[in-house]
């Protein structure tokens, strides 16, 4: 993916950050600035940061993927093994934050090696000693507005979890 990026996005955050969100790849703005979900999804994930009471400046946030696949396509599950295992994990554990928030199926998919975000939207998995909490992925809000309130939802769960 590297060959076709503008600027990597590996992420951005407090290194002791206690709670980490993980998207799937960066998009258009993204891949321009080099700063993770700075384009419309990202309003959404900001907003309902802060409806948790949060900043963003108080969480790390980063993507299953650090390069923007062509035409925005999901990454490939080769795409999403190699980069969990050269950088996901690696942060992750150096960051050890007290709650991962996973955006989406391709970040539960990587993580927790659950092939549908159904089984697990909305409630907290604890793997490997990690907790994570599963819930929508931003653009889908963005084209499906009627899912908001539970994404908000989900996210308030931050704080009855931390
Ligand atoms: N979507 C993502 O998954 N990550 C970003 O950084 C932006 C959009």
């Amino acid at each position: 993916l590297y060959k076709g990026r503008t600027k990597a996005v590996p992420g951005e955050g407090p290194a002791r950050a206690k709670v980490m969100i993980i998207g799937e790849a960066p998009g258009r703005q993204e891949d321009l600035s080099g700063e993770p979900f700075v384009g419309r999804a990202g309003k959404v994930l900001d907003d309902a940061i802060k409806a948790a009471g949060f900043l963003r400046g108080d969480v790390f946030v980063t993507n299953v993927v650090k390069c923007r696949p062509p035409r925005n396509r999901p990454p490939s599950r080769l795409e999403a093994e190699t980069c969990k295992d050269a950088y996901l994990l690696s942060q992750v554990e150096l960051i050890s934050p007290r709650l991962v928030v996973l955006l989406g199926r391709t970040a539960v998919k990587a993580l927790l090696a659950v092939d549908s975000l159904g089984q697990v939207r909305g409630s907290l998995v604890r793997k490997g000693g990690t907790d994570y909490l599963c819930t929508y992925h931003p653009a889908a809000i963005l084209r499906n507005p009627r899912l908001r309130p539970t994404f908000d939802d989900d996210l308030l769960k931050l704080r009855r979890y931390l």
